[in-house]
């Protein structure tokens, strides 16, 4: 049975049109105790404890959560939380309040111990146990694994080992993963196993973090709540759709991560396939988490890559050069990576799309470190009018049509249309932009905060499933394998916007690529 199909029957969630819930209301967790793996690495420590923070600051938490960190450091409850204090006041979003705070700092527990320790598990069963007794926290335990993958298997087989997989008397137990969902279809699908041989898959929850970003989920806002777009978003006026991740860091330090892994397995396999779903996929019956996935499902199955391989992809690497006025070294310079290191720092490819919506329509996904600056973007691009009645060189400037979802920074979208010069007919592109920071007054929560809170809610609609992570990696396998096989990645200068081969992959169809 499909993941989707498991979901329905589940009856975990309320049929979506029987659920007469104003849902403009805020939702708030129940009772429940969060334990994290890793809550020394650097994905605990910027991102998850300082959300839990401003998750409580903005009163989505119960009084009585708790926070339960597992690791080797030789600390003891306090220890933990004067260290998940020092996290808050550095990194939450949200100003520090004294009385937040001192709730918060109630419920840290700290279990010490390493990821073979039967006895550091039965501990964690201990406190877990007591949190439950004494804060009511109902046997609701959340475990994030903010961890390498290669960690996953030991600690969910100690969790199940400890009983604490396992859910009593109507409560919960939820495991959340972070990427990388593999390195391939093989080791994904492998890695499911595991996972799901100890939490059923509605109990997993895969952190995608672009999914938590509010400019993405405005694309199904943007594509389903108006009549404007629909007509035009597909074939009959789509030339080709350009998906763009790019950034200006550079990897210094990252080496232990990143070396032997590159730009496609970081994020096109997941986050930029994700925004492609979102911008390709049909209409879903409703927003029900199994809608949703079905219809990502369906349109991640008919995606497959254009060939031939070594026209319709590029590869690339980092060398020196000029950053923001600051002169940066190149990759194989790095501090953490290996002089001879073959991985890539910048990757694009060309996918197809084969439904009667996108068939015969380009999808151009790129990504890259130490690129032109940072941006993120989803742009379609449009076919030329079939016929212009104007002088020749008044269109001269006149480039395609184009809808920019601007996911960041300066969250929005642009629409550029040709418009007459004053005092001419000459005609020139033009963009009629909307802002999020101009038209809403609220600031956007962080995808972290999002994505936590669902988790403990119960609410999986922004969470890829584990059909959607191995489509993801099916299709991108061939790149891999090709790329693998086919030597280095081309040289690209820093702060430039990727290697020749990239300019060219475009080129050689007739397009380009954006300048954002
Ligand atoms: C992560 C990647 O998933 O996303 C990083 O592993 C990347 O390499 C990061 O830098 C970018 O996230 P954001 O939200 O800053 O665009």
């Amino acid at each position: 049975m499909s993941p989707a199909a498991t979901r329905l029957t589940s009856g975990q969630w309320q049929n979506p049109l029987r659920d007469k819930r104003d849902k403009r209301l805020p939702r708030i967790a129940g009772p429940c105790a969060v334990v994290i793996f890793g809550v020394t690495g650097d994905l605990a420590r910027k991102k998850v404890v300082p959300a839990i923070y401003d998750l409580a600051n903005r009163g989505l938490l119960p009084p009585t959560f708790s926070l339960v960190g597992f690791g080797r450091r030789d600390w003891d409850d306090e220890a933990f939380s004067n260290e998940v204090y020092q996290l808050v006041k550095d990194h939450s979003r949200t100003p520090f309040r004294q009385v937040i705070w001192d709730r918060l700092a109630e419920g840290c527990r700290f279990v010490q111990g390493a990821f073979d320790d039967d006895q550091a598990f039965a501990r964690l069963a201990e406190t877990l146990e007591k949190l439950d007794a004494d804060r009511g926290t109902g046997g609701n335990h959340g475990f994030y694994l903010a961890i390498p993958p290669k960690s996953f298997p030991a600690v969910c087989e100690q969790l199940y080992n400890a009983g604490l997989a396992k859910p009593q008397d109507g409560s919960w137990r939820r495991v959340v993963i972070e990427k990388p969902f593999g390195h391939d279809l093989d080791s994904a699908r492998e890695l499911n196993k595991v996972v799901n041989s100890v939490f059923p898959e509605e109990s997993v929850f895969r952190i995608d973090h672009y999914l938590g970003k509010e400019t993405v989920q405005n694309i199904l806002a943007m594509r389903f709540a108006n009549q404007l777009f629909d007509p035009i978003w597909n074939s009959n006026y789509v030339d080709h759709v350009q998906i763009t991740m790019a950034e200006d860091i550079g990897l210094g330090g990252r080496g232990g991560y990143y070396d032997g892994i590159g730009a496609a397995r970081d994020v096109i396999q997941n986050h930029l396939m994700q925004l492609l779903a979102l911008t390709a996929m049909e209409e879903p019956v409703s927003f029900h988490p199994s809608q949703l996935q079905t219809e990502k499902i369906k349109v991640l199955s008919a995606v497959k890559l254009a060939e031939p391989l070594d026209e319709t992809t590029s590869r690339g690497q980092y060398a020196a050069g000029w950053q923001g006025g600051e002169h940066v070294v190149g990759l194989l310079d790095e501090e953490g990576f290996s002089k001879d290191s073959t991985t890539e720092t910048f990757a694009a490819i060309t996918l197809e799309v084969d439904t009667r919506r996108w068939a015969g329509v380009p999808f151009y996904l790129r990504t890259g470190k130490r690129l032109g600056r940072r941006v993120t973007e989803i742009a379609l691009v449009f076919k030329r009018a079939p016929h212009l009645p104007f002088d020749a060189t008044m269109t001269d400037e006149l480039g395609a049509n184009a809808l920019v979802i601007r996911v960041q920074p300066d969250e929005g979208v642009t629409l550029r249309f040709g418009s007459k010069v004053p005092g001419s007919m000459e005609v020139r592109d033009v963009n009629m932009d909307f802002s999020y920071g101009a038209a809403f007054a609220e600031e956007s929560p962080e995808a972290y905060e999002r994505l936590i809170l669902d988790v403990l809610l119960g609410e999986p609609s922004l969470f890829p499933v584990n059909e959607e992570v191995e489509l993801a990696w099916e299709v991108l396998d061939p790149a891999l394998d090709y790329w693998a096989e086919h030597g280095k990645p081309d040289p690209y200068e820093a702060g430039t916007w990727g290697p020749a081969s990239a300019f060219e992959m475009l080129r050689r169809t007739g397009r380009e690529w954006r300048r954002p």
